[in-house]
């Protein structure tokens, strides 16, 4: 890992702008009306859930928007740009058991591994959730193999910009982010928050490489296991949260795919229940039973017509905040192709669209949060919202 300024290139006007209005750590201080006025945590802990600004801006995989995902220029960036909580990150395993941050298995399309020809041999098909894909997957290296890989943009014809920074960066480990966010936050004066997620845990599970109990161990080692802590934990599968509720003390949250969608470990133990049933009441009371929020899909929130605008909010937030849970949902994004088809502008699948007439309306839902790859967009959309 090098040091912040190794880390922080490029952006310049933007983070500029961002620490002059937020500070340097991006708090945002006397905030009134829906945004909740943030203090910063402890030396070490995090002050807890209800210290974070409200809406919370959560920088997706960093500042995807701007950097290869999940690299420490992204992080560092997604910082630099005011998000209160970086997604660092979808962690999975290596073969000889070390946690690194790839948002999958499959790192074909992340790094430059198809480059490496002593690695050709590695390229394999698996059935992954039920998914028959083709490519390498980390649990086939170790981890002195997969440092020699470095990172590259996953959606070049989005984000055609960053591929300047293809080749930059190498794939993180989760110790790396633990140590950190410790630097970052001596240098900020300002805790640094992260949101690891743990990934496909059913799939490594039965591969031997269980990841709760690695995440917590971790999380023990560096003192960060306790409510208080400046780490959320996430998962698509609520038994890994479930498992993790018994291990660490941190907050919690489950993922919520599409309605119709059955996670993983259900599929796995025959439990036939969908998302749907899962944000009832009934669903929602249970899930509060052991976490602290749900992360759904923004269409949870407000459901979309087939022409891909919006069409009706949901009683998702209404119902979640009954029962105690807080919503951090996902993902918002500024490029055109990810907005609601209402906020478009032009067809440029790089090109972005109304991005703060999207984040208005969904902040307006009572949101308490959101992951985006743009967290400069968000922390403005935010501040837009607070000045009505
Ligand atoms: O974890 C929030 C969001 O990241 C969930 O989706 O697939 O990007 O990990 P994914
Ligand atoms: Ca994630």
């Amino acid at each position: 890992m090098g040091s912040q300024d190794d880390h922080t290139d490029g952006t310049g006007r933007r983070a500029l702008l961002g620490a002059a209005m937020f500070g340097a750590g991006g708090a945002v201080l006397g905030l009134s009306g829906t945004a909740r006025a943030a203090t910063a945590g402890s030396a070490g802990h995090g002050g807890g859930l209800k210290s974070l600004p409200v809406p919370t801006i959560i920088g997706h995989r960093g500042a995807s928007g701007y950097r290869p995902e999940h690299t420490f220029g992204s992080y560092q960036l997604a910082l630099d740009l005011g998000a209160d909580v970086v997604e660092a990150g979808d962690l999975v395993p290596t073969r000889d058991g070390h946690l690194v941050c790839r948002h999958e298995p499959e790192i074909g399309g992340t790094t430059d591994v198809a480059d490496h020809k002593e690695f050709a041999d590695r390229k394999r098909t698996k059935v992954l959730d039920g998914v028959s894909t083709t490519g390498w997957f980390t649990e086939d290296f170790t981890l002195a193999e997969l440092k020699m890989l470095r990172a590259i943009e996953r959606l070049p014809a989005n984000r055609p910009h960053n591929t300047l920074y293809n080749g930059r960066w190498e794939i993180p480990t989760f110790e790396e982010v633990l140590k950190w966010q410790d630097e970052q936050t001596r240098r900020r004066g300002k805790q640094v928050w992260i949101y690891p997620e743990t990934k496909h845990p059913t799939y490594f599970r039965g591969l031997g490489l269980g990841l709760e109990e690695r995440v917590a161990k971790l999380l023990h080692k560096h003192g960060k296991a306790r409510r208080d802590s400046p780490v959320i934990l996430q998962s698509f599968e609520p038994t890994s949260i479930q498992r993790l509720n018994k291990l660490v003390d941190n907050p919690l949250v489950v993922l919520l795919s599409a309605a119709n969608t059955r996670p993983w470990d259900f599929v796995a133990t025959g439990d036939p229940r969908t998302v749907a049933d899962l944000i009832t009441p009934k669903g929602l009371r249970e899930i509060a039973g052991y976490a602290q929020g749900i992360g759904p899909t923004l269409d949870l929130v407000i459901t979309k017509k087939a022409d891909g605008s919006l069409d009706k909010e949901t009683t998702l937030v209404a119902d979640a905040h009954k029962v105690g849970l807080i919503l951090h949902p996902y993902t918002m994004r500024n490029e055109n192709p990810f907005l609601p088809a209402e906020y478009r502008k032009g067809t440029g699948a790089d090109a972005y669209g109304d991005a703060f007439g999207a984040f208005k309306r969904y902040f307006a839902t009572g949101i308490d949060g959101v992951f985006t790859d743009n967290a400069d967009t968000g922390v403005l959309a935010r501040q837009d919202v607070v000045n009505g």
